[in-house]
């Protein structure tokens, strides 16, 4: 079995080949991220954080939801993926820290929302990791897990079947949240949109 550190190279390794090009592969999606941080229903001033942030792309309307007077947090494991962002300028939107997602260094439930676009299926241990998450929001805070095409656009695009085993799917998305201190609230999976919404139980 691979330890934690085994995973993260591999995650490193494949998202640093993807990181100076993963802009243009998906360069139609910002409209999608944009709707997708305008149903988290955030408030002028609330502290957000791109759990797995990438190059980015959902800093700004992460931002504009938020104002200037917000605090939003971008992490991410691959160095090269941050370094992307900051070429396009996204740190100006946002701050930039390379963390793991579950060993964040941010005081409990110091945050009213997390945005996690692409990440879960990345995560070593994703009832573990996801209990970090918990942590670092205050009870009532919102988990949004976004993807901005469904599962079965996804599985084929990549050349795969969708199995009932999919940790996305919604039969085992619900009890994995429920199993780490989420209620999930939200669940859509449809060709453009991929989206499932929890509340931080108290
Ligand atoms: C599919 S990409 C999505 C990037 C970005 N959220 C987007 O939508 O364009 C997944 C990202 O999660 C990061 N990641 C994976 N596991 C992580 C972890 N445990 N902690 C922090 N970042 C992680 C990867 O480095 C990668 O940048």
């Amino acid at each position: 079995m691979r330890n934690m550190s085994d995973d993260h190279t591999r995650v490193q390794e494949f998202f640093t080949a993807r990181a100076a090009d993963w802009d243009r592969r998906f360069p139609d999606d910002g409209p999608a991220y944009a709707a997708a941080v305008a149903d988290l229903g955030l408030r002028e001033g609330d502290r957000v954080l791109d759990a797995g942030c990438g190059t980015g792309r959902a800093l700004t309307p992460l931002r504009a939801a938020v104002g200037p007077s917000g605090v939003v947090l971008g992490v991410d494991l691959t160095p090269a993926m941050l370094q992307a962002a900051v070429r396009a300028g996204r740190d100006r939107d946002g701050q930039l820290l390379l963390a793991d997602v579950a060993g964040l260094p941010l005081r409990s439930e110091s945050l009213d929302a997390v945005f996690g676009a692409g990440l879960i299926a990345h995560l070593p241990h994703p009832a573990e990791d996801l209990r970090h998450l918990t942590r670092v929001v205050r009870p009532g805070g919102v988990l949004a897990l976004f993807h901005p095409i469904g599962r079965a656009a996804l599985a084929a695009r990549q050349g795969r079947q969708i199995t009932p085993d999919d940790l996305r799917a919604e039969h085992n998305l619900r009890p994995l949240l429920a199993g780490s201190g989420w209620r999930m609230t939200s669940y859509v999976d449809e060709d453009d949109r991929f989206l499932a919404v929890a509340v931080r139980e108290g």
